[in-house]
């Protein structure tokens, strides 16, 4: 069997261990004969623990390739977004495993592409996997990855042909105003440069409220840019388009 690339999941497996052994063990305190109200103060943390449990399961199954494949289709909506006419030195900010670098190279085989990434111990991400990716993807030859951070990339101001990332700007935790965060990934973008960039973007939180942002996109003179919910490109499960999950995550995408 030919090898398939390792995705890694946005739900974290170490998380959803944790809360399924809880739940477990919430539930074997279930069969001590301790009386009536023991058994109900049990019986409603069982509960509790095993909702917390199911949901991101749900989640992680979703995301998966194995399951509905909804980081696959993020990926296939920023390498569309990105446009046709990609060409030269593509970043890839926040590669995770890299998956994202890989198949941008696949589909452009003329493009070189650096996949950037701070492969922090808060996620089960790594440099290993990218590298390994990339040959399974059989692009090693033109997908680089190195450690870095995105609120101050290490790279010269206009020195890639394109740039995109999946879910990380709000991640950076340096900063406050993801906004910067965005500008700093535009700084190394040549004029005339494509980009397609996924994120918490309709969170006030993160980003100010939605006429911020457009002001902001608006002072930064790009050429040509679009700012839009993600739920109006691609069909979010209802569970999953909650405010606190994937509901406020949006993509800017556009021409430097
Ligand atoms: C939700 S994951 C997304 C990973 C990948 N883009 C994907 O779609 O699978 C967020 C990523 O942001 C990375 N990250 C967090 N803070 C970062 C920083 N300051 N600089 C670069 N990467 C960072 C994490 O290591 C993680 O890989």
């Amino acid at each position: 069997m030919e090898a398939q690339l390792e995705y890694g999941n946005w739900i974290r497996k170490r998380n959803l261990l944790i809360l399924g052994f809880c739940a477990l063990g919430m539930g074997a305190l279930l069969f001590i004969p301790l009386g009536f109200l023991y058994h109900l103060i049990v019986a409603i943390l069982f509960v509790i623990l095993l909702l917390s449990f199911l949901f991101p399961l749900y989640a992680y199954m979703t995301f998966s390739q194995k399951g509905g494949g909804l980081q696959e289709k993020f990926y296939t909506l920023i390498i569309q977004s990105l446009g046709h006419e990609v060409k030269g030195r593509i970043l890839d900010i926040g590669s995770g495993n890299g998956v994202l670098a890989v198949k941008l190279a696949q589909h452009h085989q003329e493009v070189e592409v650096v996949g950037m990434d701070f492969w922090g111990e808060d996620w089960e991400y790594s440099k290993t996997v990218c590298e390994k990716n990339a040959k399974i993807g059989k692009v090693e030859n033109r997908v680089y990855f190195q450690k870095g951070d995105a609120a101050k990339l290490d790279f010269a101001t206009e020195s890639f042909d394109g740039a995109t990332s999946n879910l990380t700007f709000h991640e950076v935790k340096s900063v406050a105003d993801k906004k910067s965060v965005l500008q700093e990934a535009l700084r190394v973008i040549k004029s005339g440069g494509t980009f397609a960039f996924i994120d918490y973007f309709f969170d006030a939180k993160y980003y100010g409220d939605r006429s911020e942002v457009e002001t902001f996109l608006i002072g930064l003179n790009l050429a040509h840019f679009e700012y839009k919910p993600l739920r109006e490109l691609i069909t979010i499960p209802t569970l999953l388009n909650h405010p606190k999950i994937l509901g406020k995550v949006g993509i800017i995408y556009g021409k430097k």
